[in-house]
């Protein structure tokens, strides 16, 4: 009798969250206070290990034990496999009151920033297909808080031609959820500090028509380093003032500088507290994991020990002594912004640029669905899809080979492909080695265009498009 009633108190204590909404410059969770997001990164392995951390419920259930410990209410993954089963762990993050924000790129379904060639050849059928499949495995958790478009794909001076590119992937996956979710979910960027460019960035992703514009915009931003910085010197009481108009919800999506170590995390009375909260939405520390690059809060041995570091203490209790301020402070219904000017070398995107149409055959995901998810062995998309391929082949046999065929004929190459892309950057958020979603394939083991099973593609289809390639 009593387990009985002890189990029944056990279900009806554990937490059920409501979805985020967005209203204004503000997030909300179902009450009438602003929710304000109290995060960690979650990247365990690092940004060179591709993993995903929602698929084994051992360790997910192992480390919502420190995330409870610490208070967080959000944590950000950088890359899942969307074929994995989410349940168990979603599940148990939903009970502990913790929402998931989920790039939905990974380092072979990604723009590929490098140039204007390389970006509208990674922007195709099969990448889309990816990223459709990967809202599908999400879309039924309440707790999924929402979905970044792109990382940091814009990451120098010389890559803003491709913000037209993810203003395209923010827009279908707009149109994906509007069509195949029953509920919504805010769609954002995550910037890099790109000091020259970042107020273009949050600009342009929050300029024109409505159904192309970011409903969030995430910053990494690790320019407060230590006590001997403050509000001020950091910038970021200048960011305040210059972003207080933003007519959507602004937080920090990677923080915590570590030049100065152990961290002390002082950044964080201002982030919750009057200096910072009516302006922004709160912000993510990179990262729970310790890895190489000396950012984490615990320390997980080979056989799964977790053991908690200072920076675990610290952000602990600079969270506990912060806050979220209760009310709605700050919050507003503002103007979407102006597209920025052209500026050459700075911001090359005319105001008027017209953002990338959505591949032909993707369209059909939108009335069908995306069908089956490959995972993160699915075929490498950067250099095309042969959907796209076979759907222009299909409209007009006698055409040329589109271009995706040049690079797809190359595909008997078994060579570890090298990275046409820069994975590393210049700003000091890559620093932070968080995963860059435009990378391209670095080690990718070579996987052939073999097409995958789609419903309704007839053999005879299939034989056609393979022929392009062989
Ligand atoms: C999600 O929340 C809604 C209302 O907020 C509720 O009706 C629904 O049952 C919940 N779904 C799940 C899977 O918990
Ligand atoms: C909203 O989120 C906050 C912070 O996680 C939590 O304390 C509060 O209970 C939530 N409110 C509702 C109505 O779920
Ligand atoms: C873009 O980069 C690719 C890969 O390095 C190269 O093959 C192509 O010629 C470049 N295109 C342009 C327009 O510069
Ligand atoms: C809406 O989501 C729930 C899960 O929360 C799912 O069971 C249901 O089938 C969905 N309804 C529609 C119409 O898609
Ligand atoms: C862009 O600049 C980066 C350095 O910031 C450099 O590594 C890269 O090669 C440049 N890309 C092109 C296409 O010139
Ligand atoms: C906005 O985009 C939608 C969908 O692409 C389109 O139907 C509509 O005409 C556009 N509106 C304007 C004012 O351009
Ligand atoms: C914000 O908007 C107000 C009212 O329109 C204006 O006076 C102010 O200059 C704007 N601030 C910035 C930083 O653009
Ligand atoms: C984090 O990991 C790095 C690399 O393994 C190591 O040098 C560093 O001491 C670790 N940090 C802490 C606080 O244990
Ligand atoms: C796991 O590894 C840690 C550190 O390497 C060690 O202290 C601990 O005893 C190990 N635990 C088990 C169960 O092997
Ligand atoms: C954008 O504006 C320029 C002049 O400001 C004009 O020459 C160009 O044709 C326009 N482009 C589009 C796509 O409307
Ligand atoms: C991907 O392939 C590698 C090598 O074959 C394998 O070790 C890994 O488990 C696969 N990952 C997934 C998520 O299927
Ligand atoms: C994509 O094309 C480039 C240039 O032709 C090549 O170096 C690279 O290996 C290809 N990547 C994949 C994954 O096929």
């Amino acid at each position: 009798m009593f387990s009985v009633l002890s189990s029944l108190l056990c279900i009806s204590s554990a937490l059920a969250v409501n979805p985020i909404t967005v209203s204004g410059n503000a997030f909300y969770n179902g009450s009438s206070d602003r929710f304000y997001i109290r995060g960690v990164d979650y990247q365990p392995g690092g940004s060179s290990l591709l993993q995903d951390p929602l698929a084994d419920a051992d360790s997910c259930k192992r480390d919502i034990k420190y995330f409870k410990e610490l208070g967080i209410n959000t944590i950000r993954v950088y890359t899942v496999d969307n074929k994995a089963d989410h349940d168990e762990c979603m599940n148990a993050l939903e009970e502990a009151g913790i929402y998931l924000i989920l790039d939905v790129n990974t380092p072979h379904q990604s723009l590929n920033r490098y140039n204007e060639s390389t970006l509208k050849l990674s922007y195709n059928s099969g990448y889309l297909q990816h990223v459709f499949a990967t809202i599908d495995a999400f879309k039924n958790y309440n707790n999924t808080f929402g979905f970044f478009a792109a990382n940091e794909v814009i990451n120098s001076e010389n890559n803003t031609i491709a913000a037209p590119y993810i203003k395209a992937v923010v827009r279908d996956m707009k149109s994906y959820i509007k069509a195949q979710c029953n509920r919504t979910f805010p769609v954002g960027y995550s910037a890099a500090d790109v000091a020259s460019s970042r107020w273009q960035q949050m600009q342009y992703l929050n300029c024109g028509n409505s159904s192309e514009r970011i409903d969030m915009f995430g910053m990494n931003d690790y320019s407060w380093c230590g006590d001997a910085s403050s509000y001020t010197i950091s910038g970021w009481s200048t960011n305040v003032h210059n972003y207080a108009n933003y007519s959507i919800p602004l937080f920090l999506s990677e923080y915590g500088c570590n030049i100065v170590r152990p961290r002390t995390f002082p950044e964080i009375s201002s982030l919750y507290g009057e200096d910072m909260c009516e302006v922004y939405s709160g912000g993510l520390v990179y990262e729970y994991t310790n890895e190489s690059n000396n950012y984490g809060l615990v320390d997980i041995s080979s056989n799964g020990t977790v053991t908690t570091l200072t920076d675990f203490d610290n952000f602990k209790k600079a969270l506990s002594s912060n806050p979220a301020p209760s009310g709605i402070d700050g919050a507003e219904n503002k103007s979407p912004s102006e597209c920025p000017a052209y500026q050459s070398g700075v911001w090359d995107v005319q105001p008027n640029a017209t953002v990338p149409e959505m591949p032909a055959y993707a369209r059909r995901y939108l009335s069908d669905g995306a069908g089956t998810p490959l995972g993160m062995n699915g075929t490498d998309t950067q250099n095309g899809s042969w959907f796209d391929v076979s759907s222009a082949a299909s409209e007009d046999s006698s055409s040329a080979a589109p271009s995706t065929t040049a690079s797809s004929s190359s595909s008997d190459d078994n060579s570890a492909a090298s990275s046409a892309t820069a994975t590393s950057t210049s700003s000091r958020s890559s620093s932070s080695s968080s995963h860059s979603t435009s990378s391209s394939a670095t080690t990718s083991k070579h996987s052939k265009n073999i097409a995958p099973s789609k419903p309704g593609v007839g053999m005879t289809f299939v034989i056609a498009v393979l022929a392009y390639f062989y």
